[in-house]
């Protein structure tokens, strides 16, 4: 469903991403791990279409990222994939309950009903009305979870997705996203610097200067 063709990706003259192939299976929950700086969410933003590599191609079920204009790239970002950003990107204006309903409404399938649901699954029950401001940069992660998980994508990708929170919350966090892709069968790439995240994942990567390699 994913596949990573010799991608190359260099800022200022300086190669952060070179030759990188990979294959992910559909349905995999795959972490990826390693050191602050190597390229990993710039992988992500790769993958999701957000930044454009500058060789080499990255297919989504076959299709190549670089071969659709905006518009499809928008539609296909919105339609199959969800976006656990390392810095959230909630939106501050709209309430949590709008923030976690958005996709769902940009895909003409409004259910306030499903979005509520992931918003108390995600522990925050009875916050739909607050705005993003009122709370806590751990509260604004699970958000941007929800939000992630709610139109059920087939490919989920988080960056850091527990990054900013406790390691209870974190373990019950992870395991509702787990569980909500497994039942989807969606497919998850996470980055993470944690051991017991990426424990939960079916396999782990950790990306180096000379690639993707098995944990
Ligand atoms: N838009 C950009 N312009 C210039 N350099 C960038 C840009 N985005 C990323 N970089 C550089 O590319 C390298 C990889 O960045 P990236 O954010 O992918 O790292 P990371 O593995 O996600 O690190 P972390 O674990 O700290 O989040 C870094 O050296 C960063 O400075
Ligand atoms: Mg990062």
């Amino acid at each position: 469903m994913l596949e990573l063709v010799n991608l190359g990706k260099s800022y200022g003259g300086r190669a952060v991403l070179a030759k990188l192939s990979h294959r992910f299976e559909p349905g995999e929950f795959v972490a990826v791990m390693g050191e602050s700086g190597v390229g990993k969410s710039t992988l992500l933003n790769l993958i999701a279409g957000l930044d454009a590599p500058d060789s080499g191609q990255v297919l989504v079920d076959g299709i190549p990222m670089s071969g659709l204009d905006d518009d499809a790239a928008t539609l296909l970002r919105r339609t199959r994939m969800g976006f656990i950003f390392q810095a959230f990107h909630v939106l501050p204006h709209l309430t949590l309950a709008q923030n976690v309903a958005l996709p769902l409404l940009l895909n003409g399938k409004p259910d306030p009903a499903r979005a509520a649901r992931m918003l108390d699954a995600v522990g925050l029950a009875g916050r739909g009305n607050d705005f993003p401001r009122q709370l806590s940069g751990g509260e604004l992660q699970r958000v941007a979870i929800a939000r992630a998980l709610v139109h059920r994508p087939a490919l989920l990708l988080a960056d850091e997705p527990t990054g900013n929170l406790d390691p209870e919350t974190a373990d019950g966090i992870l395991h509702l996203l787990r569980a909500e892709i497994k039942e989807s069968g969606a497919g998850a790439i996470m980055v993470t610097h944690s051991h017991a995240a990426a424990s939960l994942a079916d396999r782990t990567l950790v990306l180096t200067r000379s690639g993707l390699k098995l944990a």
